[in-house]
Formats: C-alpha cells, structure tokens, sequence
C-alpha cells in the first residue's frame, strides 16, 4: 500500500540549496553564517535540510523554539534559539547545551541558576531590541543588563544580536539607527571589559540592502529564505542564488466540455465553446493560492495552461486547448519548472498579495517533500 505515489509532492533541491549556502558565505565573509531552519526549516523539513548543510560545513542553526533545537542537536553543531526562551523551558534547554537568548535580567538570572543547578556552563546571546518592537533588551537599557548578566555565575555571554523590521527597503533610515545604536552598546561594554564573540544584525534582507550589516563589528549573518532561493519581494536581490523549490502534481482527468459549462464553485469561468479541460490533483490543501483563480497557470509539459474556474481544496481545472497531447497521469508543475514561463515563489506571493515567506510556510501537510541530490 505505501508505494503508492503521492499525488502532490515538492521538490527539493538540496544540491541547490547547498550551492545557495555557499555563495551567501562567500558574499558575506568573512561573516560566518548562521543558517535559520526555524519552522521546520520554513516547512520544507528540516532534517534533511540541515544535514545537507551541515556536511557543506554550515557551522551552526538557528530555530525559534526548544523542540525544533532539540531535532537539531543529534547533529552536533551548535543550535541557537532566536529571540525567546519561556522560563520553564530554560532548564531542560540548558541541560541540552543548547544557546539561549537572553532577553532580560530575569532570564539571564534564571538562565544561570539552572546552569549552576547543572554544575554546567550556558551560552547565551545578548538580544537587543534596536526596533523592531518585538522581543529584546531595549537600548537604554541595555548596558546594565548586560553587566549584571556578565557577572553571573554559568553563563557565558557569546553572542549579541539583534533584528531588522524595514531591512528591504534600501536606505532606510531606520537600519542605519540600529546598527549605530548596536555598534554603540557592543563599544561601550567593550570599554567595561566586556566582549562578544558573535555579533550579528543581518538577515536575508540585509544581505542584499545593507552591506554594513556583513562587516565589523558584525562577524556573522543569520539567513532562511536566501536559503532556498527566494527573496523579499521589496528590496534588492545582490545574492545570485536560486530557487530551489517545484511543486508537482498530476493530471486526474481529461474532459472536452461543451460550450456554456460553468466550472468549479461559484461557477466563475463558464467555457465559451467545447474546450478541452484537465482536471489537475492539488488545490489550497497543497499550498496553491485560491489567487491563482482565473488568473494563474500550471505548467504541463512545459506549456502554460490557464486556471479556469474557482480553485478547490484537492483540485484545479485547466483549459489543455495548448496541450492538446496530455495524457491523465501526466506530470503537473504549480510552481517552479525552467524557461520563460517557470513560476516563482515570489510570483505567487505577488498574485497572492503577501510575501514569499507565506508562500514556502504553507505547502499542506499531505504533499510530500522530495529531497533531490546528486550526491
Ligand atoms: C531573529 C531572526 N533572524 C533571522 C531570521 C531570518 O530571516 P530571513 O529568512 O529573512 O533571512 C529570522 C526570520 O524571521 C528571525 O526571526
């Protein structure tokens, strides 16, 4: 029973993917980066993910939470928990070694008590909020924190970091304030004795906008959706990388319908004369934008077939009047595929009027993830 092929599934190219890695260290050194796989590595699955990273010699991973640490851990490279940690996850995440954020004093304090309850020593990163408004130490707060917590006892500072909201937008003003405020409290700790290791500020948009992000102080980045290719839709694109992403389907039915037939819910396509339609198995259950509606096309044997009608959950009709030779069982591309008519995330995320995070965030649970690599 279990061989039996999944309908819709998405490629993944970790060869890609790996060669993406390589070209955002390249750009960024002497930077280091730091490979965010939160989310179950943005959905797409994070183990295997992050085992073709860490064999391309990524050195360390950053998640949002302590059970998608734990995953990691197995892997042996150091694993970051970004911008919180609650209090009672604190002790079974020191216990594991894991490197915290520390956010406050009382997190820094309890941080260290559970460290000294282990006899162990935690790592923590410093995170500063510069603007964001999200989660962080604010500024002018953040010097004393900083020296009560460098004085605790178990707790290592190695790291301070914090996090751009408006680094697509070239120029803005706003990031050039944090990064001075950054640079500023990283000074004056130094000038108190204390020093950080890793300092870091970038994500992928800073990467492309903000140059001054990848040099010193700063000497690490922090990247997820460059990763997979994908860029915001606002902003530069100075990375040369590529997607990494096709989500494939089959055709489950090959019908020519008469003229005047209204198709799917609502029916908000009626056919003006006997058409050829395919009857294609992946809806919004799989991730497919309910945008692509009368507007988008799938790809069937190279060729764009146009969506007609109101895509549903499980399927989505297209006129086949340009592929007249297509078989059922034939292969579908919904997004990704070669040439002048290949489909990006973030064509998608355009039509959909979001961004391309929500796009690669939402392939549904039954489409299966498919890892392609040469090696
Ligand atoms: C704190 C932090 N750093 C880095 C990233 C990586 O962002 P991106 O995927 O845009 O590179 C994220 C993701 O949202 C984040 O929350």
């Amino acid at each position: 029973m279990n061989d039996i092929p999944r309908r819709v599934w998405l490629e993944i190219d970790l060869d890609t993917l790996v060669d993406n890695y390589r070209k955002i260290s390249e750009a960024v050194a002497p930077c280091v980066v730091l490979a965010v796989l939160k989310a179950n590595a943005y959905g797409l699955g994070v183990l295997p993910i992050a085992e073709a990273l860490a064999q391309a010699g990524a050195t360390s991973f950053g998640v949002a939470e302590p059970h998608e640490a734990l995953q990691l851990l197995p892997l042996g490279k150091p694993v970051q928990i970004l911008s919180s940690i609650l209090p009672d996850e604190i002790e079974p995440m020191v216990e594991a070694g894991v490197t915290l954020p520390i956010t406050d004093s009382v997190t820094a304090a309890r941080i260290s008590a559970a460290a000294v309850r282990h006899g162990t020593t935690a790592t923590a990163h410093v995170k500063l909020d510069t603007g964001m408004g999200r989660l962080g130490i604010l500024a002018q707060e953040a010097l004393p924190v900083i020296e009560q917590a460098a004085a605790l006892p178990g707790l290592r500072l190695e790291g301070i970091f914090s996090h751009f909201p408006y680094a697509y937008q070239t120029g803005s003003e706003l990031t050039d304030n944090q990064m001075d405020t950054f640079c500023a409290i990283v000074e004056q700790a130094a000038a108190r004795g204390i020093h950080f290791a890793k300092r870091h500020i970038a994500n992928s948009d800073a990467i492309n906008n903000f140059p001054r992000a990848c040099r010193a102080p700063f000497n690490q980045v922090r990247t997820g959706i460059n990763l997979h290719g994908s860029f915001d839709t606002a902003g530069r694109r100075t990375l040369h990388v590529s997607p990494v992403l096709t989500l494939k389907t089959r055709l489950t039915a090959i019908r020519t319908l008469p003229a005047g037939t209204g198709i799917g819910y609502g029916h908000t396509y009626r056919l003006h004369h006997a058409t050829c339609v395919g009857t294609v198995s992946a809806g919004y259950a799989d991730g497919l934008p309910l945008a692509l509606s009368n507007r988008g096309y799938l790809l069937i044997h190279g060729v764009p077939c146009p969506v007609i009608g109101r895509l549903s959950m499980d399927y989505t009709t297209v006129s086949l009047e340009s592929v007249p030779e297509a078989q059922v069982g034939d292969e579908v591309v919904c997004l990704g595929g070669t040439g002048i008519h290949a489909l990006t995330v973030e064509d998608w995320a355009a039509l959909k009027n979001t961004h391309p995070y929500e796009i690669i965030c939402s392939f549904g649970n039954r489409v299966q993830r498919r890892y392609l690599s040469r090696a």
